[in-house]
């Protein structure tokens, strides 16, 4: 298995801020947004990394991310030209792949479930993480029989369910042969949906529902809420982690003889 990170696309809703940074790199409380979503791949052992970014900020990612070796990785790096999509994005990743299967995850999805043992015990079709959101139109919508996709459909205007498609994509390498023969949508984009329906049509796409946290940091609400729960949880693990001990010490200490 190798690994892909997306972190094309010209972050217009997070104009200006995205104007000189990819939205990859701004921060989500002490860390950029991009190590977030990479920690995931790393969490499963997917080390071999494909890189992909728009061709304005392709040298602040590697500037900042290198060769990986700070991350126990390797990285290597891919120039999207125009923003074509996600499936274009995925595309170029194939002489990388080379024959392998691949988890792809965008650069601006921040995710709190541990599903590194889905990932590792990958073993063919697709595997797509499904999450339950108030407003579904903005994502992929999934239908869901059960634990079963039945459909899937992109941005649709009536969505069949609150169930979408997060930002984290397992593969076989048949997802090449499906891109290649792609047509961009109606909004002029190589849709990763569209790799996931043709897996769906071959009875192999498998899901998994989040039961965490997850975080789609593509916009100034979002990008706030998640420096807030990183926050959040980093300080209440410190203070629970200083309560614990504090508790240990007080029942643990002898009495002082008067
Ligand atoms: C993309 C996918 C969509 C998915 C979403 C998750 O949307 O096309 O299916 O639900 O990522 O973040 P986009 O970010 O291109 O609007």
């Amino acid at each position: 298995m190798k690994g892909v990170l997306i972190c094309g696309g010209t972050g217009s809703r997070l104009r200006p801020l995205t104007e000189i940074t990819n939205k990859s790199l701004l921060p989500v409380y002490d860390r950029p947004l991009i190590e977030f979503p990479l920690e995931k791949l790393i969490a499963a052992d997917v080390k071999d990394i494909l890189i992909i970014s728009g061709n304005e900020h392709i040298d602040q990612m590697a500037g900042f991310l290198g060769s990986g070796a700070r991350y126990g990785c390797s990285f290597s790096y891919r120039v999207q030209d125009k923003a074509g999509g996600i499936a274009q994005a995925l595309g170029m990743a194939e002489t990388f792949i080379d024959g392998d299967s691949v988890c792809a995850i965008l650069g601006d999805n921040i995710f709190f479930d541990d599903f590194s043992d889905t990932i590792r015990n990958f073993s063919g079709g697709a595997h797509i993480f499904i999450k339950q959101v108030p407003d579904p139109e903005r994502f992929g919508v999934v239908e869901m029989q059960g634990d079963t996709v039945i459909s899937i459909e992109e941005k649709p205007a009536n969505p069949k369910s609150n169930f979408i498609q997060t930002g984290c994509y397992i593969y076989d390498w048949r997802c090449f042969d499906v891109i290649r023969g792609l047509v961009p949508s109606a909004r002029g984009e190589y849709e990763i949906t569209d790799v996931s329906q043709w897996f769906l049509d071959q009875h192999e796409l498998h899901a998994t529902i989040l039961q965490d946290e997850w975080i789609d940091a593509g916009t100034f609400e979002s990008l706030y809420e998640a420096a807030t729960v990183v926050r959040n949880r980093k300080v209440g693990a410190t203070e629970s982690a200083k309560a614990h001990a504090l508790k240990e010490h007080t029942t643990t200490k002898k009495p002082v003889s008067a």
